[in-house]
């Protein structure tokens, strides 16, 4: 891989947020130069190291002047802004259209304008929507079940128009239930690791929606954050455009319980309630086309992710220690 380096410079987007502070990390560690622009929505200034080779600009990736800016002298720009809710886009779906495709649009812009040689985008296993397969490839049907996902599919696609049209090298990561430390307890995604590890430590019992059986593919944070630079940094190949980035492992959400359970020792019984409307039935990503495009595989299994994370809360760290 063609890791990055003090020659490099790297715009991250929603960089103060859960994945973009930690991508932030990572190319740090790499020697990168970074910028973030973050309008501080989600996201916190206190997520981000202080770090000379580290400029933060606040400002709206709605905004085509000031991503415009932001932009300027990169060669690499990760696109994680989004407001990261399928509720608020079912509640606000112009607003969140405006920053979740609209955003995606501003970006390639600013790539198209400054020739930025890579642009990465986060997109979501959320554009799968609730397909019976148990296996979740790129080239499955698409059924975006909201707003959220529909504007995830739109910026796959206006991605695909920049690359054809403009020669704009851009590849999409579609994440799907990402933990680790920082993340947020509200989260859609992976909200319930917090929350089980949160009763956990109380010994309190946590309530499981259905049967309990639903699974989810939890990826750490930080094996999203390699992915996302290699997507930048391996040669370019015309055929990325979406790609899969997962642990490759179903969980079911019983199965996350006894997994906490056993590492922290909680005793208490799980309390059921009705299955939640909307729900996702089965989720699991096939992360072979990561392996052939990005040379990418997870590394930090789900065990280890707890750990690190039951750790981190205990001694008040905000950084993963995985690696
Ligand atoms: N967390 C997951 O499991 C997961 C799964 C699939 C996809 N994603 C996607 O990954 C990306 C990062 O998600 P996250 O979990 O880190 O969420 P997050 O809310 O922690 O991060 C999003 C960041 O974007 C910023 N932001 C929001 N609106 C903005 C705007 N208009 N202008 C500038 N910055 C803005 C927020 O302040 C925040 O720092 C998002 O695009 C999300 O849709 C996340």
């Amino acid at each position: 891989m063609n890791v990055p380096g003090p020659d490099r410079h790297a715009l991250v987007t929603g960089g103060g947020g859960f994945i973009g502070s930690h991508l932030v990390e990572t190319l740090l560690r790499l020697d990168c130069r970074v910028r973030v622009l973050d309008d501080f929505s989600t996201g916190r200034r206190a997520n981000l190291p202080d770090d000379p080779r580290l400029e933060i600009q606040e400002g709206s990736v709605a905004d085509l002047d000031a991503v415009g800016r932001a932009a300027a002298g990169a060669t690499m720009i990760f696109h994680l802004a989004a407001i990261a809710s399928v509720g608020r886009s079912i509640a606000d779906p112009r607003g969140t259209h405006r920053v979740n495709y609209g955003g995606t649009v501003a970006v390639l812009e600013a790539a198209r304008r400054w020739k930025v040689p890579r642009t990465v985008i986060a997109s979501s296993a959320a554009v799968y929507g609730d397909a019976d397969a148990a296996l979740r490839r790129e080239t499955d049907e698409t059924h975006p079940l909201s707003p959220y996902a529909v504007d995830k599919l739109a910026s796959e696609a206006i991605c695909d128009f920049y690359r054809d049209m403009h020669d704009i090298r851009c590849a999409a990561l579609r994440f799907f239930n990402v933990f680790g430390p920082r993340q947020d307890p509200a989260s859609d995604y992976s909200g319930v690791v917090s929350i089980f590890l949160d009763h956990a430590a109380r010994n309190a019992a946590p309530t499981i929606y259905g049967d309990g059986e639903q699974t989810r593919d939890f990826v750490h944070v930080t094996d999203v954050a390699d992915a996302l630079v290699a997507a930048a940094s391996v040669p370019w190949m015309p055929e990325f455009g979406a790609v899969n980035i997962g642990s490759g492992k179903a969980t079911s959400i019983r199965g996350l319980w006894r997994e906490i359970a056993t590492l922290t020792g909680a005793t208490a019984t799980p309390k059921r309630a009705s299955a939640r409307s909307g729900d996702i039935r089965r989720s699991r990503a096939d992360i072979s086309r990561a392996a052939d495009l990005l040379g990418w595989r997870p590394q930090v299994d789900l065990a280890a992710g707890l750990a690190d994370m039951m750790e981190a809360r205990d001694g008040r760290r905000q950084t993963a220690a995985v690696r």
